[in-house]
């Protein structure tokens, strides 16, 4: 009885830990390692972005969580991450964002500081 009672807890564990600790991304680019533009990008996201997404997480807070976007085949809803989708998403928007009008530089390097994630 205690015996199976400890098995299950211990399979739950190893559920709970063990595969869902599998699903783990490819790593983000450290800070430090970042070149002038994707910094310069760091600060367009943190201006514009951050209030909806964690940058460092794939929990969502209003939007989706955006580590390894640009690592992934696809984004939350199935497009592939290219420049093109990224840049009609951040300007125009979608579903439940609004668009960010930028310059044609602040996209640059936000879409640079996005590909660190
Ligand atoms: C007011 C909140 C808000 C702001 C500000 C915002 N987003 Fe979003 N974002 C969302 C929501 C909500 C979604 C989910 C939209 C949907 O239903 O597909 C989303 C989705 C996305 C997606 C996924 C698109 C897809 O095809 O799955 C990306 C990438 C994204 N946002 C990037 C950004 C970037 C980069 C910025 C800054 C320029 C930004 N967002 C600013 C709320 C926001």
């Amino acid at each position: 009885m205690c015996k199976r009672n400890f098995l299950l807890i211990f399979t739950a564990f190893l559920v709970a830990f063990g595969l869902g600790g599998c699903r783990s991304l490819p790593p983000s680019k450290p800070s430090s390692e970042w070149a002038p533009q994707e910094a310069r990008g760091a600060a367009v996201f943190q201006a514009k972005c951050a209030r909806c997404h964690y940058p460092t997480s794939t929990q969502p807070l209003h939007g989706p969580g955006l580590q390894a976007l640009t690592k992934l085949k696809a984004m939350p809803s199935g497009a592939p991450p290219t420049d093109e989708r990224l840049t009609a998403v951040i300007l125009h928007g979608r579903q439940m964002m609004p668009g960010t009008p930028l310059t044609d530089d602040q996209l640059n390097d936000l879409l640079a500081y996005l590909r660190t994630l």
